[in-house]
């Protein structure tokens, strides 16, 4: 039987401050969080089940964990503490490359910080792993405690695990949080709904369960015979925000703010209220717009971010449902079903529209331009699926190399580069890069795609397979909210993405504090989780002069 839906009140997340404040002014500090493994209620009809969770001691660790608040220019040292126990709650694959330790006790861990601009000893590697107490460690771990130097515009971030080859369980299992970068001297004039109650960041996934509570992972792979427990996408049949299923949150009459973030392993979100209220939309991902951009729907893919104005004074009704019409995999998959097509319900309270000081700005932050003749070089990042005889997806690779290859992309630091993004695969993948900040040109769809693909499954080279020649069918259009600086977007399959990507920041006066050319680098990659595993990601080594 399904579960109720709209009996949890939505959970606001508990909030530590990743700074102090000493005689009125900001300083910096330093910071413990664990990970543990506790009890946690997904629903108000389901027994409490284990989950990993985020959080400054088990009893309050939650999922998921804590927002962090840190303000911009002032340091947040983070020490993360692995206390799990020995072996894992679910289902993982030791066939794909994974981070095992060599006791084969304990849980790797790595925490990244996504959307952060700093030095790669503090970006969580996926081989900078360690296991409960730094018992064992990774090849490229080097130090217990990470340094975030917020030197960068104000906004959205979020932390989460990527250990190699655990990323997806580890997320499942509940590792996942919010971050912010606040910049009172440029956001306190811009007048947005704020504060704790009128400005909510609700973190959304789908999951599984057993009647008994516990999240349910298949653990037969789609290839039980080269990969018994991979599977190319998770998905789950009930829509979790801020770690309650299908919640529902009483709002006033009168504007909200909403920052959403998509920690799903795969599942894509096409937004919209039922009721067709307007989303104004003021940042994506970890940017600010220019200026605030109305829409009905907005497309949201893993790890994406999304900040949108609402105004329920708008509302006829009494209460609206936020909706989802995504297929999934994205986007020829399944047509959504009458479970996970809902999100959550608000409840207006009754009565006249309250009063509200807060307004939505004509203009919010405005970023440099992104000016394609700064370019210094291109590259050609293609992404590809293997299958086995049965057809089946056994791994994803991009440019046909696995993460263990020799590191090709060595930008210079402060460099500018035009990708283009070539997916000859069927879905839509969102490629995310550390680091660096991109503007996405254009999209355009790939004419003769079976002979283009014949040419790169033979030379794996699209200057040699003439992508140009392919690259003449219709042009998708960038939308007016994603026209920004982003950290990840959406690949469409048989298209090629032009974007234009910034290593690293793009709009700060305050002075680079890291050094981005250290060990042991960065990485892109898929952030469909379980891509990125089955090693849908490369790395990417800074360098002082482009190479
Ligand atoms: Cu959100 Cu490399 O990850
Ligand atoms: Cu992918």
């Amino acid at each position: 039987s399904r579960l109720k839906m709209f009996v949890d009140e939505v959970p606001e997340m508990p909030t530590i401050r990743g700074y102090r404040l000493v005689n009125g002014s900001y300083e910096s500090a330093t910071l413990t969080i664990g990970m543990y493994r506790k009890d946690w209620k997904f629903h108000r009809d389901l027994p409490p089940t284990s989950v990993f969770a985020y959080g400054t001691s088990q009893r309050t660790a939650t999922v998921p964990g804590p927002t962090i608040e840190a303000i911009a220019g002032i340091s947040t040292h983070m020490t993360w503490q692995n206390h799990l126990p020995s072996s894992h709650i679910l289902p993982w694959d030791p066939t794909t490359p994974t981070a095992i330790p060599k006791n084969k006790k304990g849980i790797p861990t790595v925490v990244h910080l996504h959307g952060m601009i700093g030095g790669p000893e503090s970006d969580g590697h996926a081989h900078s792993w360690f296991t409960n107490g730094f018992h064992q460690t990774g090849p490229t771990w080097t130090n217990e405690t990470y340094h975030y130097p917020n030197v960068q515009h104000p906004g959205s971030l979020w932390y989460h695990d990527h250990a190699m080859g655990l990323t997806r369980v580890n997320l499942l299992a509940g590792l996942v949080g919010a971050y912010v970068i606040r910049d009172p001297k440029i956001e306190g004039g811009f007048g947005l709904p704020s504060g704790n109650e009128f400005h909510r960041r609700l973190v959304i996934f789908d999951r599984s369960f057993l009647t008994n509570g516990s999240i349910y992972m298949n653990s037969t792979g789609n290839n039980p015979h080269i990969h018994p427990e991979w599977q190319p996408e998770y998905f789950g049949d009930v829509i979790v925000v801020n770690g309650k299923a299908w919640p529902r949150m009483l709002v006033r009459r009168r504007k909200y703010r909403f920052t959403i973030i998509n920690a799903s392993n795969a599942r894509f979100f096409r937004l919209y209220f039922k009721n067709g209220l307007r989303l104004i939309h003021v940042a994506a991902d970890s940017a600010y717009l220019e200026k605030p951009v109305v829409a009905t729907h907005t497309l949201l893919a893993p790890s994406e971010i999304i900040d949108f104005v609402v105004d329920f004074s708008t509302s006829k009704e009494e209460s609206v449902l936020l909706k989802n019409d995504a297929p999934y995999p994205y986007p020829s998959g399944d047509p959504v079903n009458d479970a996970n097509d809902v999100v959550m319900k608000f409840v207006i309270r009754r009565g006249e529209r309250e009063p509200d000081p807060s307004s939505v700005p004509g203009t919010l932050i405005k970023y440099p331009t992104p000016e394609l003749s700064t370019a210094v070089r291109s590259r050609y990042i293609a992404l590809y699926e293997y299958t086995s005889a049965a057809d089946e997806p056994t791994h994803l690779y991009i440019n046909g190399k696995s993460f263990e290859d020799p590191v090709t992309e060595k930008p210079g630091v402060g460099t500018s580069e035009v990708w283009y993004v070539i997916n000859l695969t069927d879905d839509n993948h969102p490629l995310h890069l550390h680091l660096g900040l991109f503007a996405v040109m254009e999209q355009t769809e790939l004419m003769d795609l079976e002979e283009f693909r014949d040419c790169m499954n033979r030379l794996n080279d699209a200057e040699r397979c003439h992508v140009e020649k392919y690259a003449r069918g219709k042009k998708i259009e960038v939308l007016p909210h994603e026209k920004g600086w982003k950290n990840v977007y959406k690949m469409m399959p048989g298209f090629v993405t032009k974007i234009l990507v910034r290593f690293s920041y793009i709009h700060s006066t305050l002075p680079y504090v890291f050094n981005a050319t250290a060990e042991p680098g960065y990485v892109y990659h898929c952030h469909i989780l379980d891509h990125e595993d089955n090693v849908m990601m490369r790395p990417l080594k800074l360098v002082a002069s482009g190479g």
